[in-house]
């Protein structure tokens, strides 16, 4: 432990002045005018992960953004932890909204703000920082390979055909991620659960053109008043979702489960006070933590149709759109849940107008086992770099490849994260504070020493 802490402190303006530098480039996935930056990325990362002392460093071309990995095996008897994580970024926008431009990393505070701060640039820079650590110390306990994707803010389209094409590359014992979040730094936690997702688009179609509010509203249906209705009707007057069969897969937990869950800190004043909202809401019958952790969930990600520029402009519009998610839980399946969508919402459609519902993407939900070595490797570096054992938690958010791995490698992952939900992911003014920065780099070596101590 001694001789990580002194690496660091060593090294601190170095490893802050690299992830810096990552952070500096704009790779959004979801956006083309990117891509020359995205590109430039996945170069960055192949060059420092070389840096570092990886072996065999590829960019793996697929039909979407690179994939790049790097290995370090030592020998073939030891363990293999194989490290995920994810160079693309989610878009900036509302631009006006960021305090400092999103690709100039600043500190405020003792917080790194940059788009990819925390999601996810500056937790798996972390582990090229382990590594090269672990190979100047020449503490490398196992064998460790790197797969670090550009598209999993897109959805991870084309890791399936990756993953499935390189199973022999991909061997390993565990794969570890640093993309979750964790209470707080007073409160340790490892997530043990992701939810899945289905992602789809909806279309309203009414009159074949814009026409005068006045001339015609009163006479033709308006198509952004019913996609508000139809929308509205999704959920219940006890927010559950109202689409029939939605809930039929769900797994309800044991009250042992449940009174585990809700065991974990939770100050709903402070939650509230850093969302400025006076009051919460969701399905009726569950705590934040069942709601965000172990139930699905339906949202509305984005609205629009008709006349949004500047001052006025009568209008009835002739197309009303939306993007809506659904969050899933164990058992539920992604297409299952999309298909029971588009055949409600199509049903529910008046006869005024057209309905066209359009997937994107989707994932399945995940659960993480928390008797295996791995998981009893990452508490116990937690417990020693923190001094505290780590609370286990289930996370709200998404990382389709996690399911991925275990139905095509047969690999379970651990979610050993180090960000906070405030951390703003996905948010104007996404931040990381640089003590989890070092944090993570300082825990995860223990991570590696003790997999290959139990694995023994
Ligand atoms: N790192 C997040 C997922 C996450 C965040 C999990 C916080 C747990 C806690 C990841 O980058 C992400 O945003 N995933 C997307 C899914 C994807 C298919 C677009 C998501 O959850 O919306
Ligand atoms: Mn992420
Ligand atoms: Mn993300």
């Amino acid at each position: 432990m001694q001789d990580i802490k002194q690496y660091i402190e060593q090294h601190k303006q170095r490893l802050l002045d690299e992830l810096f530098e990552l952070l500096r480039f704009p790779s959004v996935s979801a956006d083309p005018k990117y891509k020359p930056d995205v590109l430039k990325t996945a170069d960055y990362v192949a060059k420092k992960l070389s840096e570092a002392g990886a072996d065999n460093v590829e960019i793996c071309q697929t039909a979407g953004y690179p994939i790049v990995y790097g290995e370090k095996i030592i020998h073939p008897s030891k363990p293999t932890v194989l490290v995920y994580g994810h160079y693309d970024v989610q878009p900036p926008d509302p631009l006006e909204l960021w305090k400092t431009p999103p690709f100039e990393p600043t500190i405020r505070d003792g917080k790194i703000y940059a788009r990819g701060a925390c999601d996810d640039k500056g937790q798996f820079y972390m582990h090229v920082k382990a590594f090269e650590l672990m190979m100047q110390n020449d503490t490398l306990p196992c064998n460790i390979k790197f797969m670090i994707e550009g598209e999993e803010e897109v959805g991870s389209n084309n890791l399936g055909i990756f993953v499935k094409g390189n199973k022999e590359k991909l061997k390993a014992d565990v794969v570890l991620i640093s993309d979750t979040s964790m209470i707080s730094m007073e409160h340790p936690s490892l997530e043990t659960g992701l939810r899945g997702l289905s992602y789809l688009e909806v279309e309203v179609t009414g009159p074949n053109r814009d026409l005068h509010s006045g001339v015609y509203g009163g006479a033709v249906a308006n198509p952004a008043t019913i996609l508000a209705k139809m929308i509205a009707s999704l959920h219940d007057e006890n927010n559950h979702v109202a689409i029939p069969g939605f809930y039929d897969e769900v797994i309800a937990l044991t009250d042992a489960e449940r009174k585990e869950l809700n065991a974990a800190p939770y100050n709903e004043e402070e939650y509230k006070k850093d969302l400025d909202v006076t009051e919460l809401w969701g399905e009726k019958g569950y705590t934040t933590f069942e709601r965000t952790g172990t139930r699905p969930t339906l949202e509305v990600n984005g609205i629009w149709g008709g006349y949004i520029g500047e001052g006025a402009k009568t209008v009835l519009p002739s197309k009303a759109s939306a993007k809506i998610s659904m969050r899933l839980v164990p058992n539920q399946g992604s297409e299952k849940i999309t298909q029971l969508f588009t055949d409600h919402f199509l049903k529910i459609a008046p006869a005024s107008v057209k309905v066209k519902v359009t997937p994107h993407h989707g994932g399945e939900p995940a659960v993480t086992p928390t008797d295996s070595i791995a998981y009893k490797a990452a508490q116990l570096a937690i417990t020693e770099s923190f001094g505290k054992a780590p609370i286990p938690t289930r996370g709200g958010g998404s990382i389709p490849i996690v399911s991925l791995f275990e139905a095509e490698l047969g690999i379970k992952t651990v979610l050993m994260g180090f960000g906070l939900d405030s951390d703003a992911l996905h948010s104007p003014n996404e931040k990381y504070d640089i003590f989890n920065y070092y944090k993570g780099i300082e825990t995860i070596p223990l991570f590696h020493k003790y997999f290959a101590e139990l694995s023994r």
